[in-house]
């Protein structure tokens, strides 16, 4: 099946590691330029564009942190000056840090929401604002998670609440800019193999797996597939929407 995104520009939040990097490759896989975005190492994101680069794709990284609209702003400047207005953004970055509610500060809780709420806000202005400017539409695609709905249950509630509220703002925003030929829709992932949760799940894998009718976390390259469609234009009819990934966790 073609997917029609040959040619398309996409940014990539958090594109140098885990699901974010699986995303971009799927996507280079289907013709598509890239604009990552790293926060640390640049060796590892450069890595990724390497392997882009290498299929004929255009792609590069750029220095972006969730903390800082500067930043974001910067992001978008450099993606346009050096491929062109993008077609698609991915909010994929985030933070999943522990504590229970007994235990956390106002600090700790601000920090998580700006990280994984506030910025999904900012970058998707921005987003929104460049296909205005170019008169052109645009797919949105935010990566939540299973706990936007059933809440936290190992001391992540400053998380769950950050990943529920891009739901509320993501369908306003997929209301909002519908006649603009803009769509904004969700996936919710369930328990993937990633940096971000490998020793926990070393330390409670019965739990987890516990929890997962499909009996297997996922791999990052999975969920970048089923990404990679939700932002193709054999997916123009979505949006507002929410897509579980989860094996199972998540029915609703
Ligand atoms: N791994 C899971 O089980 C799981 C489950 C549900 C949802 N998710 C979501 O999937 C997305 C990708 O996570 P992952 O599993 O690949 O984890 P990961 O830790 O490998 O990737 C997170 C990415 O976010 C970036 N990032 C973190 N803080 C940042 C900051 N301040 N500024 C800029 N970038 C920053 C990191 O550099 C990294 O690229 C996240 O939104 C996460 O919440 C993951």
């Amino acid at each position: 099946m073609d997917l029609g995104l040959s040619g398309k520009h996409a940014i990539v939040t958090g594109g140098s590691r885990g699901v974010g990097k699986e995303i971009a490759l799927s996507l280079a896989a289907e013709g598509v330029h890239v604009t990552l975005t790293y926060q640390g190492q640049r060796e590892k994101a450069e890595e990724v564009v390497g392997e882009i680069q290498a299929t004929g794709r255009n792609a590069h990284a750029v220095k972006m942190d969730l903390a800082d609209s500067t930043s974001m702003q910067a992001l978008f400047q450099q993606a346009n000056a050096q491929v062109g207005a993008a077609d698609i953004l991915i909010n994929n970055a985030g933070v999943w840090p522990k504590g229970y509610i007994k235990d956390l500060t106002l600090s700790d809780w601000t920090d998580t929401i700006n990280k994984n709420l506030t910025s999904v806000f900012l970058l998707s202005q921005l987003f929104v604002q460049q296909c205005l400017d170019h008169q052109k539409g645009g797919k949105i695609l935010n990566i939540t998670s299973q706990a936007a709905f059933h809440g936290a249950t190992t001391g992540h509630a400053h998380y769950a609440a950050s990943k529920a509220g891009i739901l509320g703002f993501a369908r306003s925003l997929a209301r909002e800019h519908a006649s603009d030929g803009i769509t904004v829709n969700n996936l919710a992932l369930g328990i993937v193999e990633t940096d971000m949760i490998r020793s926990s799940l070393q330390e409670k894998e019965d739990y987890y797996l516990s929890r997962i009718p499909l009996g297997r976390v996922a791999q990052p390259k999975e969920m970048a597939e089923i990404a990679t469609f939700l932002v193709s234009e054999k997916a123009n009819y979505l949006t507002g929407s929410t897509f579980d990934a989860t094996g199972g966790m998540l029915m609703r």
